[in-house]
């Protein structure tokens, strides 16, 4: 399991530059509650020397900390000692674009002769004028993807904020530069890298227009040229090339499957990908069931599958799916399924997104609600030492690390013993599943590794269900309310509730 941190809504220390901005020193200090809880790696959102358009995205050092988050000295103290504990630490790799302020992209503005000017996409104003293509960038409606460069009267590309140009990967220099960012980790140590927007590195040589069905749909979520294969290829090599495992996961915001399939290429491109398509899907069996034959069908065989059900861009699952239960069902379901899950921090905490009024938004893409600041303990303050840079989430007094720590009762306790269940099975860690008939409204499947075997059973509807299962009697190992743990299988499953069973 992979738990995703936000550096800046983590935890903050003396340490950061910024008071109320999490940091690198205020990570650390908490690794042995990710120990606790049951991690097994960590991906760190950046934390690199960035102007923060865009959060921390928007990098103008690939290879330094932000003074906001500390130095590379609290760096290389984190991954030591998270790797003392046996924790994996992944960290982001910004792959498409750069800030506009990075030395790199200062220098290719300041003349169309510079040394970096064709490390970024520059073109000529379309014959009538205006900007080249059709090409929309994202966050915000309508917005092109090219921003008019007076100084040299040609526009830039930016599949995302105008302070994100992104880079020119058809030009050897940057690749090589790239390539020099991923030895820069990995020689420090990394276990891998979350590799952002990665499906876009490659482009159309001749930047054609998107057909009029996908003109008004940000470039950002359907770029998907064959260039970036043989892109992905080099990267692979390259980290493989590592002593001990590496993983590179990448961010393949591409919302079907099957094309999310192709970037595991023939084993030979990401280790990993990320498919959104789960992410974005209501609490409804109907559609859960799709998506677990979508993955079954389209991406397990060309490699193993990820499960993401939240992140910093989006809003959390307990505010998506409407209630607690649902939340502690769906801790069920992303740990039971067949792939890598990637649990984003405060889930396991049942947060809620945070209210940000108007007057106190951040982010330019709307994504302030999910960033609320992690609460540690109960006292107002909650542990951090300032005010925090975004609003606490709602009901922080109670729903706070503290608090749930000491509550066995607690969504808190339910994600650990879930993460203990299944680094005690082999089924559940690596086994195969298999959906098993169930009537309305109930997704059951079963997961087998040699002997090894587990069935789990999530109940989408707010009634209670019936489930008989083939093959003997169950005992109940896990279940989201907390209930009839470690007592037999009754064929019963509680409203919005989901179970991990085993055989008695
Ligand atoms: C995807 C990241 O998750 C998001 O936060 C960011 O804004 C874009 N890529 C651009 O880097």
């Amino acid at each position: 399991m992979v738990y995703q941190i936000y550096p800046r809504s983590f935890a903050d220390s003396e340490s950061g530059s910024e008071e109320g901005v999490g940091d690198l020193e205020g990570i650390r200090r908490h690794l042995d509650h990710l120990v606790w809880l049951g991690v097994d790696a960590v991906w760190l959102s950046p934390f690199y020397r960035s102007p923060m358009a865009d959060f921390g995205y928007d990098v103008s050092d690939h290879c330094d900390v932000d003074p906001l988050f500390g130095s590379l000295a609290d760096f290389d103290r984190l991954l030591d000692e998270a790797h003392e504990r046996g924790l994996r630490v992944i960290v982001d790799w910004v792959a498409n674009h750069t800030s506009d302020r990075h030395p790199w992209f200062l220098d290719a503005r300041s003349s169309p002769d510079s040394e970096h000017r064709h490390w970024y996409v520059w073109r000529d104003p379309a014959p009538g004028g205006g900007p080249p293509n059709n090409w929309r960038a994202a966050f915000g409606a309508d917005v092109p993807a090219w921003t008019f460069d007076e100084a040299s009267g040609q526009y830039y590309l930016h599949l995302f904020l105008p302070e994100q140009p992104d880079l020119d990967w058809n030009h050897p220099p940057v690749v090589e530069a790239m390539h020099g960012v991923l030895r820069f980790w990995l020689d420090r140590g990394v276990d891998g890298f979350r590799a952002d927007a990665v499906h876009a590195i490659g482009k159309d040589r001749a930047l054609l227009d998107d057909p009029p069905d996908s003109a008004g749909t940000p470039r950002s979520s359907t770029n998907d040229d064959p260039a970036t294969h043989g892109l992905l290829r080099d990267v692979r090599r390259l980290v493989d090339g590592y002593p001990g495992e590496r993983v590179v996961v990448g961010e393949v915001y591409l919302l079907d499957t099957a094309k999310v399939a192709a970037y595991y290429g023939q084993g030979d491109e990401l280790h990993l990908a990320f498919n959104f398509p789960p992410l974005y899907t209501p609490w409804q069996v109907d559609a859960w069931r799709r998506r677990l034959d979508e993955v079954e069908g389209h991406l397990a065989p060309a490699g193993w599958p990820t499960w993401v059900l939240s992140n910093h861009d989006n809003p959390r699952p307990r505010t998506r799916y409407g209630s607690e239960a649902r939340a502690r069902a769906a801790a069920v379901l992303l740990l039971g399924l067949r792939g890598t899950p990637f649990l984003y921090a405060g889930d396991e905490l049942g947060l809620e997104d945070a209210v940000v009024e108007p007057a106190r938004a951040l982010d330019p893409g709307g994504r302030d609600g999910c960033r609320a600041p992690l609460p540690w303990t109960a006292a107002p303050g909650h542990g951090w030492h300032a005010e925090p840079w975004l609003p606490w989430p709602p009901h922080s007094r109670q729903r706070n690390v503290e608090t749930l720590r000491n509550d066995r009762t607690s969504i808190l306790h339910l994600y650990r013993r879930l993460l203990a269940a299944r680094r005690a099975s082999p089924a559940l860690v690596q086994g195969d599943m298999e959906i098993l008939p169930t009537g309305d409204g109930v997704l059951a499947w079963r997961r087998s590794d040699a002997a090894d075997v587990r069935v789990v059973a999530v109940n989408f509807t707010g009634d209670e269900r019936s489930l008989t299962l083939p093959g003997g009697r169950w005992t109940v190992e896990v279940s989201s309310d907390g209930l009839e743990e470690g007592r037999r299988w009754l064929d019963r499953l509680g409203p919005d509730a989901a179970v991990v069973l085993r055989p008695s």
